[in-house]
């Protein structure tokens, strides 16, 4: 199978490495086509891949193709690809931040053409990301299932609703910068108790790594896990009852609030 990116930015090539270090696809099987030959051509040799002159060109020789420009680059890429889509039935997945399935239908003129929607996290990068998905009416249940191995190459894959991509977005696009700031929070704690900041960063980060294992290991929800690390009269009660206090899950809940309140203003301004 081949697979092609239209975009060779961030997300792609976080996307590019996540794939390569999964081992599953040979690389010159990922095609490569941008706006600059010297980006292109250059990812294309840091990563072993196929560059490809040209976008339409790229559409006849995949089998999928992600979408990985900026939203408003979309409808002249899909101007250029229209024709190839349709004589090659290539899957287009969509990477484009706010585009609707019926958007890029209607932009690529065809309503029978499979498109998937995706929103991946930078995290894929590591194959520890989390990728929401969604196809449209057209999209069968083969190609869904191929589109999510790959995804799953990358870490989790979610199938949601188009309506939750928003949602979505703050709670897997931003939340890396929220946990960053958790992280750091707690460990700028431990410096101000004598810690030196690179262990005391060290120790947090593991913590939260291997706590989001957990909950993503056990079936229990985090607040039974929360109980089991809460002895009766201990240490972790009193911490946890101080924080409550300092209003942290209101505090969290705002920051969500806030950035897909942002989100929503910003699709009505585009
Ligand atoms: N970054 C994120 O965290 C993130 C998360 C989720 C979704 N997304 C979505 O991913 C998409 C890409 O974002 P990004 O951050 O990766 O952007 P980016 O770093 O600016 O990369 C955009 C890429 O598009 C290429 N390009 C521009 N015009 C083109 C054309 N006519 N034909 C082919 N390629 C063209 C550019 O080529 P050159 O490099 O040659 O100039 C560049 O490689 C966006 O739609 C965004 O909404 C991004």
């Amino acid at each position: 199978m081949k697979i092609g990116f239209i975009g060779v930015g961030n997300m792609a090539q976080a996307m590019i490495k996540g794939l390569i270090k999964a081992q599953k696809i040979t690389s010159t099987d990922i095609l490569v086509h941008s706006a600059h030959a010297t980006t292109y051509e250059a990812v294309a040799k840091e990563y072993q891949l196929t560059p490809v002159a040209d976008n339409a060109t790229l559409v006849a020789e995949a089998d999928i193709v992600f979408l990985a420009v900026k939203p408003y680059i979309v409808p002249q890429v899909l101007e250029e690809t229209a024709a190839a889509f349709k004589a090659h039935k290539t899957v287009m997945v969509s990477v484009a931040a706010g585009l609707s399935l019926d958007k890029l239908a209607e932009q690529v003129g065809q309503s029978d053409l499979p498109i998937l929607r995706i929103m991946p996290n930078v995290n894929v990068a590591n194959q520890a990301g989390i990728t929401a998905v969604v196809g449209n009416s057209q999209v069968t249940e083969d190609r869904l299932t191929a589109v999510k191995a790959i995804l799953a190459q990358l870490g989790g894959v979610v199938e949601i609703g188009e309506k939750d991509f928003t949602t979505f977005s703050a709670l897997a696009g931003s939340s890396p910068a929220f946990v960053y700031l958790f992280i750091d929070a707690m460990a700028r704690a431990g410096v101000k108790h004598g810690l030196k900041k690179d262990a005391a960063t060290e120790i947090a980060a593991q913590a939260v790594l291997g706590s989001a294992q957990n909950v993503l290991m056990s079936d229990d929800s985090p607040w039974d896990l929360v109980d089991q690390v809460s002895s009766p009269g201990g240490t972790t009660v009193a911490g946890l009852l101080a924080m409550e206090e300092a209003g942290l899950m209101t505090a969290v809940v705002k920051g969500i609030d806030a950035t897909i309140a942002k989100d929503l203003e910003n699709q009505e301004r585009d």
